[in-house]
C-alpha cells in the first residue's frame, strides 16, 4: 500500500466538455474553470455553433462566467459539409478542432451529417487537412446500441486512410475495438471519459435503472472497460482525458425519456487521482490529463497547479441554480481524494 498523501497535477486539461449556455453555463462553467487549466468545449448548443459570430460570442460568455479563474476554453465548430476553404481559413485561429456528429445520434445532433461516405465528406476534410484543423468525431452508427461504436470502426479506418494528414480524434471511446485502432493508424487519437473507465452497462441497467449514468455512447462490457482503463493507466500517448461531462437538469434525467449525459466535472480530478493511485500509476496521471493532449493538439496551456490531498470528499447530492439542479456522478458518496483549496 502506498502512503502518498498529496499529489500535484500541472495544467490539467479536459479535452471533451459540454459547458452549455445561459444559466447552466453559469453553474457548470466555474466547476471546471476552478480546477482545469483549459477545456475543449463542445459546440452542440441549441442551435449548434456553425458561424464565427456564434463562436466568438459563446467564447465571450464562457470567459465572462469563468473570469475569476486562469482558464482557457478551446472552442470547436459543429461540422457541416458545406464549409468553404475560405471560411475555414478565416476561423482557423479561433478554434482548436471541428466536431462531427452523425445526424441524430446524440443530444442536439439533429443537424449533423447524414452520410459518412468519404467522397461526400472529401471537400471539407481536405480543406481541414490542408489548414491543419483537427477533426473530432462522435463515432457511432445508428445500429444496435451496444454495437454502434464497433460498427463505426471501418468508418474511422476509411477516414484515416483517405486523409493521412488529418488529425482525427475518436471521441469518448468505449470499446476494445477503438483502442486497437490507436496503434494501427498514425493519425488516429482518442479521448476517454472518467465514467467509461469505471462503469459497464451493468451499472446503468443491471439493477435498478440509474439515469445519472445513462449516456451516449452507452457503457459497454467488462472487457471493454478493462481495455480502456489499462490504456489510460499506461498513459498511452495517443489517449487523452476528455470528461464528456454533460449536465442536464435533474428533471430531464429523472424522467421518462431520460437525457443522455453524465455530469462529472466537479469530481473528475479527485476520482482520477483515486483510480491512478489504487493501481499504482500516479506517475502517469499528468500525461493522461495534460501532457498527451499538449502534444497531440500542439498547445501550451495556462499555468495551473492543482494539489490533491488524501482526504475524504463527500460529493454534493446536487448543484443548484435558479429552481433547477444538476446531479453529479457519485452524488452523496465519498471519494478518498479532495482538491486542496
Ligand atoms: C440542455 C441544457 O440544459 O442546456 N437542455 C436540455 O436538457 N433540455 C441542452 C442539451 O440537451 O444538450
Ligand atoms: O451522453 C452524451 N451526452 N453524449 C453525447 O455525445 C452528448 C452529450 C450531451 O450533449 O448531453
Ligand atoms: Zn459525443
Ligand atoms: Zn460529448
Amino acid at each position: 500500500m502506498s502512503n502518498i498523501s498529496t499529489f500535484e497535477l500541472n495544467e490539467p486539461l479536459d479535452m471533451h466538455l459540454h459547458l452549455r449556455d445561459g444559466e447552466m453555463l453559469g453553474l457548470v462553467g466555474p466547476l471546471t474553470s476552478e480546477t482545469f487549466s483549459g477545456a475543449l468545449v463542445m459546440p452542440n448548443l441549441v442551435p449548434p455553433i456553425t458561424t464565427k459570430e456564434e463562436l466568438l460570442s459563446y467564447k465571450q460568455r464562457i470567459n465572462a462566467i469563468c473570469e475569476e479563474d486562469n482558464f482557457e476554453p478551446y472552442l470547436t465548430l459543429f461540422f457541416k459539409n458545406d464549409y468553404s476553404y475560405e471560411f475555414l481559413e478565416d476561423i482557423k485561429n479561433d478554434i482548436i478542432a471541428i466536431k462531427l456528429y452523425p445526424a441524430g445520434i446524440t443530444t442536439n445532433s439533429e443537424t449533423g451529417v447524414s452520410s459518412m461516405d468519404v467522397e461526400v465528406l472529401r471537400p471539407t476534410l481536405e480543406s481541414m487537412s490542408k489548414l491543419g484543423i483537427p477533426l473530432c468525431i462522435h463515432g457511432e452508427t445508428n445500429g444496435f446500441v451496444m454495437d454502434r461504436e464497433k460498427e463505426f470502426i471501418p468508418i474511422y479506418e476509411a477516414l484515416a486512410i483517405a486523409f493521412p494528414n488529418l488529425k482525427i480524434i475518436m471521441e469518448h471511446i468505449t470499446t476494445k475495438d477503438a483502442i486497437e485502432l490507436l496503434d494501427k493508424y498514425e493519425n488516429l487519437y482518442a479521448t476517454v471519459t472518467l465514467h467509461h473507465l469505471i462503469i459497464t452497462l451493468d451499472d446503468v441497467a443491471g439493477g435498478m435503472l440509474n439515469p445519472h449514468l445513462f449516456c451516449k455512447p452507452i457503457a459497454k462490457r467488462p472487457e471493454d472497460r478493462a481495455a480502456l482503463l489499462d490504456t489510460a493507466l499506461k498513459a498511452h500517448p495517443k489517449l487523452m482525458f476528455g470528461s464528456d461531462s454533460a449536465p442536464h437538469p435533474k428533471h430531464r434525467k429523472e424522467s421518462c425519456g431520460c437525457a443522455a449525459g453524465v455530469f462529472t466535472s466537479p469530481i473528475a480530478l479527485q476520482v482520477l487521482t483515486q483510480i491512478f493511485e489504487e493501481h499504482g500509476c500516479l506517475d502517469n496521471l499528468n500525461k493522461f490529463v495534460s501532457l498527451n493532449a499538449q502534444k497531440i493538439y500542439n498547445l501550451t496551456p495556462l499555468t495551473k497547479k492543482i494539489t490533491l490531498v488524501k482526504k475524504d470528499f463527500i460529493v454534493p447530492s446536487a448543484y443548484e441554480y435558479n429552481y433547477e439542479s444538476v446531479v453529479p456522478m457519485y452524488s452523496g458518496e465519498r471519494i478518498s481524494w479532495s482538491i486542496k483549496s
